[in-house]
């Protein structure tokens, strides 16, 4: 399997429904104060604000020539078309949208999202040459009945099917337990280690072990300025999914200079 210095790590900020465009701005000025050139060729970070404030950041980034990536928080897998409220992919890469959130559990367990809406959602994205991040992750029920392993490979293979393998070395996928969002509790590193082992095992067996190698794995869930390094520690994580911390540009800024 490819090194892992050929991975460069990856942080991104999920600002799920907070920050109307006026906010955003505000908030990637700031984190932009925050961070220098040296972070950037450290570290590849990216905020992924509401729909609504896309272009705005898009705008404020290419002005000012910020060195961060834009990320969206979902997408709708036809091109075009009779659905009422849904973006498609190609709008999002023309808002210079480099990343998007796939399959995020929040979607999953309020919208209903399935592992095949996800695969959807993922190939949408590949085709418009953007990169998914496939969210994966159990439940607090799944991980005390012991499913956790099964539960996060059935949603890997569900998630990536029919993706051929150069494809695959262009995706994200975050190992997100459900238990960890937004509750302050994170997984124990080790265990974080474990899972992110058999994800990147499972895309091997799904591809071949170059296309694995490639494949960037984030961990998500509670991620703060003194968690953070114990996760990046681990030899199968290559970044983080951050939500809550990344609403404060002190916190996240530390969170991507991690090494410190
Ligand atoms: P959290 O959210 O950092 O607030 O737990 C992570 C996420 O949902 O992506």
């Amino acid at each position: 399997m490819g090194a892992m210095s050929e991975r460069k790590p990856l942080i991104v900020g999920n600002w799920k429904m907070h920050t109307n465009h006026l906010e955003t701005i505000q908030m990637v000025q700031k984190l932009s104060y925050r961070l220098d050139l040296a972070d950037y060729e450290r570290v590849e970070v990216v905020v992924a604000p509401p729909f609504t404030a896309l272009r705005s950041a898009q705008v404020v980034i290419e002005q000012d020539r910020m060195r961060f990536g834009l990320g969206a928080q979902d997408v709708f897998w036809e091109e075009k078309g009779a659905y009422t409220g849904e973006v498609s992919a190609s709008m999002l890469a023309k808002l210079a949208v480099g990343h998007v959130i796939v399959g995020h559990s929040e979607r999953r367990q309020h919208f209903g999202e399935t592992d095949e809406m996800v695969n959807k959602k993922t190939r949408a994205v590949l085709s418009a040459e953007m990169r998914p991040i496939v969210c994966v992750g159990e439940t607090l029920e799944e991980r005390e009945s012991g499913q956790a392993e099964e539960v996060i490979v059935g949603q890997i293979k569900g998630g990536l099917a029919r993706v051929d393998a150069e494809s695959v070395s262009r995706l994200s996928i975050a190992y997100e337990p459900v238990w960890a969002i937004g509750t302050g509790r994170t997984a124990l590193p080790d265990d974080a280690g474990l899972i992110t082992e058999i994800i990147r095992e499972t895309v091997s067996d799904m591809t071949n072990s170059e296309a694995a190698g490639s494949v960037r794995i984030l961990y998500g869930g509670s991620v703060n300025p003194g968690n953070i390094k114990d996760f990046m520690a681990k030899k199968n994580i290559d970044g983080a999914l951050v939500g809550g911390a990344s609403l404060d540009p002190d916190k996240f800024a530390a969170i991507v200079r991690y090494w410190i």
